[in-house]
């Protein structure tokens, strides 16, 4: 996987020893809840798995799954992922510590990843995925150039309740 550089942070693989900051900067009702696959509160136990996860991840010739920590100060600040890439498309995903909202990080990150994926990995289509109450994500992808697609009506389950999701995509 590749390591990608900007001034304020860089893009890399999780690995191990990133637990400690990993749990302090997701742990927040905001990012699980508009989130599918983070829990709150977000636990040790949680944190190896997802560690363990992306270094199976990592070994594997065929990737399907490719996850960045975003780093400052080597700490992990947040997250960005290309999941589902089959063919030539792909979904992206993120997250950022609140301490580190509203400077325009997470724009910069879903530019250079979405760069990542047309230029090496030769995508073509480039997908999200956000709850209609979710402005800052509708903001960064808009920012970025992704284009508004439509409501997927109860496209998700989360916990017993079936949400609608807005559909964004970028295409090259
Ligand atoms: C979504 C998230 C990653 C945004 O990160 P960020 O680095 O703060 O975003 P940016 O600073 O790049 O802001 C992007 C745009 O959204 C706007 N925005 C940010 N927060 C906003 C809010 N609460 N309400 C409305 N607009 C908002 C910003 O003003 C900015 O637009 P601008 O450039 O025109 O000013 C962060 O809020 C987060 O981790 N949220 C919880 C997890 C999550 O929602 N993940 C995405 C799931 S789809």
């Amino acid at each position: 996987m590749a390591i990608i550089r900007s001034k304020r942070f860089i893009l890399r693989p999780f690995g191990k020893g990133d637990e400690k900051s990993l749990m302090k900067n997701i742990n927040n009702r905001t990012i699980a809840r508009n989130t599918l696959r983070i829990p709150f509160p977000y636990k040790l136990k949680d944190a190896r798995w997802w560690i363990n996860h992306n270094l199976k991840l990592n070994r594997k010739k065929k990737k399907t799954e490719m996850n960045f920590a975003i780093t400052a100060n080597r700490e992990v600040i947040g997250g960005i992922g290309l999941d589902r890439i089959y063919g030539h498309s792909a979904e992206i995903g993120y997250w950022l510590g609140k301490e580190h909202w509203g400077q325009g990080i997470m724009t910069e990150a879903v530019k250079l990843v979405t760069e990542y994926g047309f230029e090496r990995l030769g995508l073509k289509r480039i997908y999200a995925f956000a709850f209609p109450s979710n402005k800052a994500s509708a903001g960064v992808l808009k920012n970025v150039g992704y284009k508004y697609e439509g409501k997927l009506r109860k496209h998700v389950k989360k916990g017993n309740k079936f949400l609608d999701d807005l559909l964004f995509a970028k295409v090259k």
